[in-house]
C-alpha cells in the first residue's frame, strides 16, 4: 500500500515552531508527505447542519473541501497546533470539526493513524499557570478517539509568549512575558525559543515520525 502522510500546523507564524516541529516529523516518517498551513486556507467551523450525512461531502463551499480530501488520502497525519488563550487554536479545531463529514455512515476517518505537535508558551505542568498543553492535547486525543484514529504520541514544544517580539515585552501591563515567565522577566531573561535549537526536541520529533511509521506496520 503506498502511505501519504499529511502534516498539518494551525499556526499562522510563518515558518513558525509548530510548523518547523511538524516538518520534522514527517521527514523523519521516510514516506511520502504533504505539508499544509491552515492560514493558507479558508476554512469555516462546521456549522452542524448535517448536511454532508448523504454525501460525506461538507455543503460549505469553502477550502474544507480540498483539505477532507487531502485527508481522506493520507493513511497517516501529524496535527500540529498551539494554544492561544490556554486551548486549542481556532484553525486547528476548525480543521478538526470539518473532518466530522468523512465519519456519518462509512466512517471514512477509522484506522488512521494521527500524532500531535503542540506549542505553547505555559511550561508544561507550572502550577501556577493553566493547563494549556494538556487543554490541547485532551481536545485533539478526545477528537482521535471519537473518529477512530490510532494516536500514537503528542509531543509538547515550548514557544513563545507573542509579548517577546513585539517591542513592548519589558513595558506593557499587559505584557505576558512577566504573567507567564514571573514578576522579573524580561524579554532578555526569557529568550526566544527556537525548534532546533533544543536537541531534545529534535529527538522527540523524529521518535514520532518512527512511531508513526511503526503504526503503519512498516
Ligand atoms: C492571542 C494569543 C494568545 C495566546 N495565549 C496563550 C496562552 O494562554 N497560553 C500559552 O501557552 N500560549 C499562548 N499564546 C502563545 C502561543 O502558544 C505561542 O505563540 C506559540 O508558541 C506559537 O507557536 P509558533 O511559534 O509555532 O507560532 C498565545 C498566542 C496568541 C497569538
Amino acid at each position: 500500500m503506498e502511505h501519504l502522510v499529511l502534516g498539518i500546523s494551525g499556526s499562522p507564524v510563518p515558518r513558525s515552531n509548530t510548523d518547523r516541529a511538524v516538518q520534522t516529523v514527517l521527514t523523519a516518517t521516510g514516506l511520502p508527505t504533504k505539508f499544509v498551513k491552515l492560514s493558507d486556507y479558508n476554512l469555516e467551523p462546521c456549522r452542524a447542519c448535517l448536511g454532508c450525512l448523504e454525501t460525506n461531502t461538507c455543503v460549505v463551499a469553502d477550502d474544507g473541501r480540498e483539505l477532507a480530501e487531502m485527508f481522506r488520502a493520507a493513511s497517516a497525519f501529524v496535527l500540529g497546533a498551539f494554544t492561544p488563550y490556554s486551548s486549542l487554536d481556532a484553525r486547528s479545531k476548525a480543521f478538526m470539526e470539518r473532518m466530522y463529514c468523512l465519519r456519518h455512515q462509512t466512517g471514512l476517518n477509522r484506522g488512521k493513524v494521527g500524532a500531535a505537535v503542540i506549542t505553547t508558551a505555559c511550561q508544561p505542568g507550572a502550577p501556577q499557570l493553566p493547563p494549556a498543553a494538556e487543554t490541547a492535547g485532551a481536545q485533539i486525543a478526545f477528537w482521535m478517539m471519537e473518529e477512530g484514529i490510532t494516536a500514537v504520541g503528542t509531543m509538547v514544544l515550548l514557544g513563545n509568549v507573542p509579548c517577546i517580539r513585539c517591542g513592548h515585552g519589558d513595558q506593557c501591563e499587559m505584557s505576558g512575558v512577566r504573567m507567564l515567565h514571573g514578576p522579573d522577566a524580561t524579554v532578555e531573561s526569557v529568550g526566544v525559543q527556537t525548534f532546533g535549537d533544543d536537541p531534545a526536541s529534535l529527538t522527540e520529533a523524529k521518535a514520532l515520525g518512527q512511531q508513526i511509521r511503526v503504526a503503519l506496520g512498516l
